[in-house]
């Protein structure tokens, strides 16, 4: 595995890569990874001739107060694992690479990231989208990888592609679950044990409605009912958000009448974990 920091370095790499007509697949990541990452990565690998991983900690996508100076990383395990499931070049650019002093240029796509996390977040995905934009043009990927438990992020992602017409595949692989059903998240490793047994109530609540939904019900205000009366009932919970959205618009919905979104986020202590689960009747 070559490691880059430079763009430079890696755009060297890349125009070789296409000269050569190679396919390439890029995973992006903020570090700290897990399963759920590395899912990612395998599937790259079995549908690309190159795969490119990123570990970049976006400040872009951090709002005023949020997580960024603890946010996870151990860049030595990251390599390592990274290595192991047959990764080319691991990108591991400073800030300072991806945006210099005079960096003025943001990439936002309107509408889809106003609910659910941009309300909490409302300058999140604007960061995220400028630095995937980036990612995409630096790596000059043919195909790029993103976990379903960021759904809403993907959504935005998948837009941002069809409306500015980069000619790369999106891919959204499962969410990788831990056994109790918790999904796996570089934040979940923020958690005391006591917390830790309380974030599966989140799932929990996702898995109630879900089989509300799978006994009938298609009214969004009893299944958002259901989600809600399980999670108030859990004392070391806040609730940020829960919703029953459209899948494709991520607009609030009265029924289920195509494939939906449960969608939540909560406050568990000082961290705030986000899951969801399609529904499709
Ligand atoms: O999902 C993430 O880890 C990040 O939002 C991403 C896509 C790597 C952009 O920084």
């Amino acid at each position: 595995m070559i490691k880059c920091e430079t763009i430079s370095q890696l755009r060297e790499i890349v125009n070789e890569w296409k000269q050569q007509g190679k396919r390439i697949g890029l995973v992006p990541t903020m570090g700290y990874l897990h399963e759920g990452h590395l899912s990612l990565i395998d599937y790259i690998k079995s549908h690309c001739d190159c795969v490119i991983a990123s570990v970049f900690v976006n400040p872009k996508q951090f709002g005023p107060g949020e997580d960024i100076d603890r946010y996870p990383q151990d860049f030595e395990r990251d390599m390592q694992l990274l290595q192991e499931r047959g990764v080319d070049v691991l990108f591991i650019p400073e800030s300072n690479e991806i945006y210099p002093d005079d960096y003025y240029t943001y990439v936002q796509v309107d509408e889809l990231g106003k609910g659910l996390c941009g309300r909490s977040r409302p300058t999140h995905f604007r960061g995220v989208t400028t630095i995937v934009s980036k990612l995409f043009l630096i790596t000059k990927c043919d195909v790029a990888a993103f976990g379903q438990k960021d759904y809403q992020q993907a959504v935005i992602i998948q837009r941002m592609v069809k409306d500015l017409n980069f000619d790369i595949q999106i891919i959204v692989c499962p969410t990788v679950r831990e056994e109790d059903g918790v999904a796996m998240s570089s934040r979940n490793s923020y958690l005391s044990a006591e917390e830790r047994s309380s974030a599966v109530h989140l799932y929990q609540s996702l898995k109630r409605a879900e089989n509300l939904f799978k006994s009938g019900e298609l009214h969004a205000a009893r299944l958002r009912e259901e989600m809600k009366s399980s999670l108030l009932s859990t004392p070391e919970i806040n609730v940020d958000y829960l919703e029953v959205v459209d899948a494709e618009t991520l607009q609030s919905i009265d029924k289920v009448h195509r494939i939906t979104l449960l969608a939540g986020a909560v406050w568990v202590g000082k961290t705030r974990l986000i899951d969801n689960i399609l529904i499709d009747p």
